[in-house]
């Protein structure tokens, strides 16, 4: 294939590149992966009613999250063990966002420390925030000292990820076999293992561990850092998210990798926005491929998309500089689409851009 135009493209080249077990764990979705497949074409489904014969000098696409200035409204998506898709990882795609003045999120089971991640991101001056993604342990403990060390890093918000106490029923990654390679590993976790099974109670014990509001007032009580919750889907978790002190949350569904056949991020988007009522940011991940998804997103309300595999893609096809032309893409289409609407900021976004396809 000729250089990558899209991310389909990369996805494509990433496809060809990799061995089937990586591949199943990396892009595979739970179940039938509807959910999966559903995230894409629902944000596809939405029509654009671009207006004409408007200003459009001085436009930008910069915007404030949490206090802090973004140059497009992304961010990349917490995902784990990104050394199984190029030997750099995580330091590669923290690095291209931090180029990119975008956010960047370190997943707990990432497969770099995140100490050096946030030093290599620091180093960046036009960089945007950086955040920490977090999955309680069952060692309270052990959650402190994650949380202690992310804000000894700098990382600068938690998210605290809320929709996968278990892992979802991920099939195509049993028919392969998938293990992790040796050399590859939760790095940040000791032993470099994400919690393991073996006790009573659902799904080998792990259940017992799914975070709570109890949880989250602890985790407000042991840290300074806002924390947003990642992966509200229900308008009423998302009210009581705020009322339980939560900075912001992201409507998720995983990525269609835990529980399939729940309705796409696009369709759950509206209700947790309305629901939030403008009290917190609220953001959201899942399907998003083109600049025009990010431009609906934000039209519906998020405050700003966080992007998952198209990243990973990059990654495997050519490291930071793959990551970084898989955030430029979007990016560029994001401001055609933005200049073909007829608006000259992330403000002139509204409800008012789309309908539905008949
Ligand atoms: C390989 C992979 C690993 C992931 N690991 C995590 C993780 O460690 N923590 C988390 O909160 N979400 C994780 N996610 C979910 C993403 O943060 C995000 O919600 C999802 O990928 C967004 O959908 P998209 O891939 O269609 O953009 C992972 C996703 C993928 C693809």
């Amino acid at each position: 294939m000729t250089e990558p135009v899209t991310l389909a493209d990369h996805e494509r080249l990433a496809q060809e590149r990799m061995d089937a077990g990586a591949w199943a764990y990396l892009f595979g979705g739970a179940a039938d992966e509807i959910t999966l497949r559903d995230n894409c074409t629902a944000w596809q489904r939405l029509q654009l009613r671009p207006r004409v014969m408007r200003p459009l000098s001085g436009g930008h696409t910069r915007r404030t999250l949490l206090g802090r200035e973004l140059a497009h409204p992304l961010l990349v998506a917490p995902m784990a063990y990104q050394r199984l898709a190029y030997p750099q990882g995580e330091r590669a795609s923290a690095l291209a966002a931090a180029v990119m003045g975008l956010g960047y999120v370190l997943s707990t089971q990432a497969s770099v420390p995140l100490e050096e991640v946030a030093r290599l991101a620091q180093g960046e001056a036009a960089r945007g925030p950086l955040w920490f993604q977090l999955y309680l342990q069952p060692d309270r403990g052990l959650t402190r000292s994650l949380v202690a060390r992310a804000e000894a890093a700098g990382y600068e918000a938690l998210v605290l990820t809320v929709d996968a106490p278990v892992q979802g029923s991920r099939d195509q990654e049993r028919r392969t076999g998938f293990q992790l390679p040796p050399g590859v590993a939760a790095v940040n976790l000791p032993d470099g293992v994400a919690m393991a099974a073996g006790g009573p109670g659902l799904c080998g014990g792990l259940a017992e561990h799914a975070p709570t509001w109890e949880d989250l007032a602890w985790l407000r009580s042991v840290t300074r850092l806002p924390i947003l919750l990642k992966g509200i889907t229900h308008p009423d978790d998302a009210h009581l998210a705020v009322e339980h002190g939560a900075s912001g949350v992201i409507v998720s569904n995983h990525g269609g990798r835990t529980l399939d056949t729940l309705p796409a991020t696009a369709a759950l988007l509206p209700e947790v926005v309305a629901a939030v009522a403008g009290r917190v940011p609220v953001l959201v991940d899942g399907g998003v491929r083109r600049g025009t998804d990010v431009l609906k997103a934000l039209a519906l309300g998020a405050s700003a998309v966080l992007v998952g595999r198209p990243v990973l893609h990059g990654l495997a096809n050519a490291g930071a500089t793959g990551v970084a032309q898989v955030l430029r893409l979007i990016c560029d289409e994001l401001e055609i689409a933005m200049a073909l609407c007829g608006c000259r900021t992330l403000e002139d976004l509204g409800p008012a851009l789309l309908q539905p396809r008949p």
